[in-house]
């Protein structure tokens, strides 16, 4: 017994030995692997013939839209993009090779068509992670590396913040020309991606920016030959809004309730004299920090100003008005018979215009105590013959003359600076109307540019096409 049983165990061996020689023990995918990649050479292109374009699909699925940074131009996108070619060379005959139906191999094993970002701003060109590239038996290769890119995009401030952004990803491939390989957007049954795709579930919406359009194409570009590797580029647009409540809430509102402080000025009185002053540079001033904290948020570009730079620069120039307005009325209304005349023009101006207010019956009341004509004569006939009578009464006559002389002067005067601040007033009055209105007006106007300026309808200026999924 003993003998025999060593013999079959012998026999086993062998034939086991011998399968495997025959790779019937070994796995199948690295059988496969092993036959796919023998004599495969990663450098060069899958074509058969040299004159055959090797197709590359591409489309890109956006995840996250990260930011767009005004002031360096750049828009920072989390993507997926997808590359999809046939390479013969992997093909296999699936039912000859257990009926695998995918491989997965790490991308420095095959060829890859090289397509980068051309125009980002960073000088990474390329994916954030090198995933594995997939084989299908016939030879359809398929790879989705996720990538982080910072793109240049060039801010339109002029609306700012009401503004909206067309970004652009350019892609192409680094390597191989239009002759060589032809880049066209993926195609999935049957249909083109003519966009960007989103994944509702995987995309995280941005906070501050809303995508209105996302158009892809193939671009040509004719000024090059079909050797140059700038001829076929396919774009993807962003065509981004802003979401303006957030300027709206930290910027707009409190510099338009600061601005609106300054006519505030025109109720204090002409005796506050500096204080009139003090309000109106005091928004000046507050006007200043935010014309600063605006500048910090744009790019630093004389093409254009921004809209919000543009109010401030106009309730400036409002607040300045009103500040000279100001130093002139108070020097109107803080002069005197001493120093100024008051010419007749002014005098008949300012009765016409003030003969409905209270104050106008003390002036007339001044004008008409010390100018009683027909008492003259008998008055200066009495005090004649007083004078030649008593000579004591005469004396105490000049006194109370004198008194009443002096009094009448002060009232003089007294009434004349009040004609003076009356003046003022009626200055104020007028210029406040007009300081409301020009400031209603500016405010109004400016800010309604701005909510007019909406994103067109389509994506592309004269192509009426959506360039979007339905
Ligand atoms: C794959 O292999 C099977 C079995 O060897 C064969 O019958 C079939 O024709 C092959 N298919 C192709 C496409 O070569
Ligand atoms: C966006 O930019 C592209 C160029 O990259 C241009 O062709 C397109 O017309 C622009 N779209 C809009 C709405 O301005």
């Amino acid at each position: 017994m003993r003998p025999r049983s060593l013999t079959v165990r012998l026999v086993l061996a062998v034939v086991l030995f011998s399968l495997c020689a025959l790779h019937v023990c070994e796995n199948q995918e690295s059988r496969l692997l092993k036959d796919l990649m023998s004599g495969y050479n990663k450098r060069i292109r899958p074509a058969r013939q040299p004159g055959d374009k090797v197709q590359v699909q591409v489309k890109l699925t956006l995840t996250n839209l990260i930011s767009l940074n005004e002031k360096e131009e750049a828009l920072t996108t989390n993507v997926w993009i997808e590359i999809q070619w046939n390479d013969y060379r992997l093909a296999w005959n699936s039912s000859e090779h257990d009926d695998i139906s995918v491989v997965r191999v790490p991308y420095n094993m095959v060829w890859l068509p090289d397509i980068v970002l051309e125009n980002n701003i960073d000088g990474k060109f390329d994916v954030a992670y090198y995933a594995n590239v997939l084989i299908h038996p016939d030879g359809s290769m398929y790879w989705l590396p996720p990538a982080i890119y910072r793109s240049a995009c060039s801010v339109e401030v002029t609306y700012f913040p009401f503004d909206w952004q067309n970004c652009t990803l350019v892609f192409r491939s680094q390597t191989y020309s239009a002759n060589e390989i032809d880049i066209i957007l993926a195609v999935d049954t049957g249909k083109t991606i003519e966009w960007v795709d989103i994944d509702p579930e995987a995309f995280t919406e941005n906070g501050e920016w809303a995508i209105r359009h996302r158009p892809a194409r193939k671009v040509i570009n004719r000024r090059y030959t079909p050797d140059d590797l700038e001829y076929q580029e396919v774009h993807f647009n962003l065509i981004i809004q802003r979401k303006p409540l957030f300027y709206i809430i930290n910027i707009i509102v409190p510099c338009v309730l600061i601005s609106s402080l300054v006519v505030l000025a025109y109720f204090l009185p002409a005796q506050a004299g500096g204080q009139k002053l003090t309000v109106s540079i005091s928004v000046l001033l507050a006007q200043t920090v935010f014309l600063f904290l605006i500048a910090q948020q744009i790019p630093e570009t004389s093409l254009s100003v921004p809209l919000i730079g543009k109010y401030l620069i106009f309730s400036m120039f409002v607040a300045t008005l009103i500040v000279t307005n100001c130093v002139i009325v108070l020097n109107i209304s803080l002069r005197s018979p001493n120093t100024h005349t008051m010419s007749h023009g002014i005098r008949h101006l300012h009765l016409s215009h003030t003969c409905q207010t209270p104050a106008v019956h003390i002036l007339h009341l001044s004008h008409s105590i010390h100018t009683p004509v027909a008492y003259v004569g008998t008055t200066a006939s009495l005090y004649k013959s007083l004078a030649h009578c008593a000579p004591e009464i005469k004396e105490c006559v000049d006194a109370c003359n004198f008194i009443a002389q002096s009094t009448r002067e002060q009232n003089d005067i007294g009434s004349e600076m009040e004609s003076w601040v009356l003046i003022g007033k009626m200055i104020d009055k007028v210029c406040f109307w007009a300081a409301i209105l020009l400031f209603s007006i500016g405010t109004i106007g400016i800010f309604l540019m701005g909510h007019y300026n909406n994103v067109p309808e389509y994506p592309f200026p004269g192509e009426n096409k959506k360039y979007a999924p339905n």
